[in-house]
């Protein structure tokens, strides 16, 4: 293999990153460009193009290669390439821009990453160009374990490696995944490159911090010295197998000899009526068919089982017809994580549950918001207080009260109480909450809130972390009104405060809240008891 060449034949490996002279004339000429400020997908495709993982990319796609590709899965010029690169940007963007003309490119902090001389322009809004590489977007958690191409082809050199199957995933890897890249590395006699992607989770993936270190946790099992880890900024598309062949370019970059084609890997599931979007084989055909131009061995799977007689895992097609085999769904994997239940000693290995347990605990040791809403003087400050008194006294996690109050001091001091201002309440408290509850700790919120949607937004916030329990202190207005303990209402029935909610401002009763609790005829002893109840029913406490 000649250390420098891509996939073209005789075309060396791209390195977009220019010498640190030319990089600060660039950023000076910033003044004259216009600035795109990239998506989390554009920045990673950046990445790839400027490390020399899309090679022989230069840039991203102007119209011609773009079309070329969608229709022969070729450049204009011939090189092999399944997939668009190309960066998209509004109407209103695309009014102001023309070609020849030079765009900085930005990261979601404003450092200029790179310089794009736009070549092409066309709707859907696209521009396409040239790139000239001043700084690699940066990554601070397991630097160790991320390569350039060059990077990685250097360490083949150094440990004497000249066989290597690459194998690329976004799963944790189990005994499935371990088994089927012993067997490729038996087969085709390689050391391996475990190149897991790593950005842009897709909906139902373990994130990726739990999944890197499954990872590491898994390496030790490998024999000694056969295998590298290396992370792979690349945003997937979920574009079934012309996504496979654009990985396999990837990997001939990263100076593989082979590569993995597992059935079904990038597939975004199946459509509406519940058919696949592909064939099983349809990846490995594809990309097979390419082996030979591209220089590429490929190494393909069918789906790998559990020989429960054997206690030995074997592609389908090798399982003896009338042995007993085992094998979880994605359903049933999440299920028992998140139940907490004990995974069967066939499916992955201990140092990798004690990884997953870490990163998905069980509800009693997640974090979880409660959050109080309701009228003023409905209540909930008052039963938030119980409620904090009391997890204080257990002691098990961190708890923190943010009543209406203690946030319009510390938080909101400049806010009203119109609808916009109430939302930025709202939502600061729903931030704040957002940061604890990721932190295992206990978030008790007590504002009134009176709008469903704001509500609903924060409960998509914080569920990504941990729990939301919605409590409604459904106490009627004309008891709220009848306690009347700050004298408001009768303020607000004299006009002297407008926008009272419940008076004269609205109030959106919650659809479905965790609990609803009318304190009418309840002590605020018994309502947290309520509360308390319904949250050790849902798990969240012991
Ligand atoms: S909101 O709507 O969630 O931002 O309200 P919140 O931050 O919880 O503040 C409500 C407390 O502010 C006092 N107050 C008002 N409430 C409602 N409407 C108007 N116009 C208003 N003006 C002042 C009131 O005392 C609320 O306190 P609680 O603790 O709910 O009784």
């Amino acid at each position: 293999m000649n250390p420098n060449q891509c996939t073209q034949p005789n075309v060396p490996l791209v390195n977009l990153i220019v010498e640190p002279k030319r990089a600060e004339t660039l950023k000076k000429l910033s003044l004259d460009y216009s600035g795109l400020t990239l998506t989390p997908r554009q920045l990673s495709d950046l990445e790839l193009l400027m490390n020399g993982s899309f090679s022989p990319l230069t840039g991203f796609m102007n119209q011609a290669d773009y079309e070329s590709v969608l229709d022969r899965m070729r450049l204009t010029d011939g090189t092999l390439w399944p997939l668009p690169i190309c960066l998209d940007v509004s109407p209103a963007m695309a009014k102001d821009l023309e070609t020849g003309q030079s765009l900085a490119l930005l990261d979601t902090e404003g450092f200029m990453l790179a310089v794009l001389h736009i070549e092409a322009i066309w709707p859907e809004y696209y521009v396409g160009g040239a790139i000239e590489g001043i700084q690699a977007p940066h990554h601070f958690a397991f630097r160790r374990h991320r390569h350039t191409p060059r990077e990685m082809r250097a360490l083949y050199h150094q440990l004497g490696w000249r066989r290597i199957v690459g194998f690329q995933t976004r799963n944790p890897l189990h005994r499935k995944q371990f088994e089927m890249t012993i067997r490729a590395m038996e087969t085709v006699d390689a050391n391996l490159l475990l190149q897991p992607v790593v950005q842009g989770d897709k909906p139902g993936d373990i994130d990726t911090y739990t999944r890197i270190r499954c990872y590491l946790a898994a390496a030790p099992h490998y024999p000694p010295n056969t295998m590298m880890l290396s992370l792979l900024p690349f945003n997937m598309r979920m574009a079934g197998p012309r996504e496979d062949l654009l990985q396999a370019i990837i990997r001939k970059n990263y100076g593989c000899t082979h590569f993995i084609v597992d059935h079904d890997h990038a597939v975004a599931g199946a459509d509406q009526d519940g058919n696949d979007f592909y064939d099983h084989n349809a990846a490995a055909e594809l990309v097979k068919s390419f082996s030979e131009e591209l220089g590429l061995g490929i190494v393909t799977f069918t789906q790998m089982l559990y020989d429960a007689d054997e206690e030995a895992y074997f592609p389908a097609d090798e399982v003896n017809p009338a042995h007993t085999v085992r094998n979880l769904s994605d359903d049933e994997f999440h299920q028992i994580l998140r139940q907490g239940k004990r995974f069967p000693d066939w499916f992955t290995f201990p140092e990798v549950i004690d990884e997953l347990r870490k990163g998905y605990p069980p509800r009693h040791r997640q974090g979880f918001t409660i959050f109080f809403t309701g009228l003023s003087g409905a209540g909930k400050s008052t039963i938030a207080k119980v409620l904090y008194a009391h997890f204080l006294e257990r002691g098990d996690r961190p708890v923190t009260l943010l009543d209406g109050d203690i946030v319009r001091l510390n938080l909101s001091k400049e806010l009203g109480f119109s609808k916009e201002h109430r939302d930025i309440n709202v939502r600061r408290i729903g931030y704040v909450a957002s940061e604890i509850t990721k932190n295992r700790g206990i978030a008790i919120c007590a504002p009134i809130a009176p709008y469903a949607e704001t509500r609903d937004q924060i409960r998509e916030i914080i569920e990504a972390y941990g729990g939301f329990f919605e409590v409604h202190v459904s106490t009627p207005l004309a008891v709220c009104e009848s306690r009347d303990r700050k004298g408001l209402y009768a303020k607000a029935r004299a006009g002297l405060i407008k926008g009272f909610t419940g008076i004269d401002d609205p109030y959106e009763p919650p659809m479905h809240p965790e609990v609803s609790i009318d304190t009418t005829d309840l002590t605020p002893d018994e309502a947290a008891q309520k509360i308390l109840r319904r949250l050790e029913r849902m798990g969240y406490i012991e």
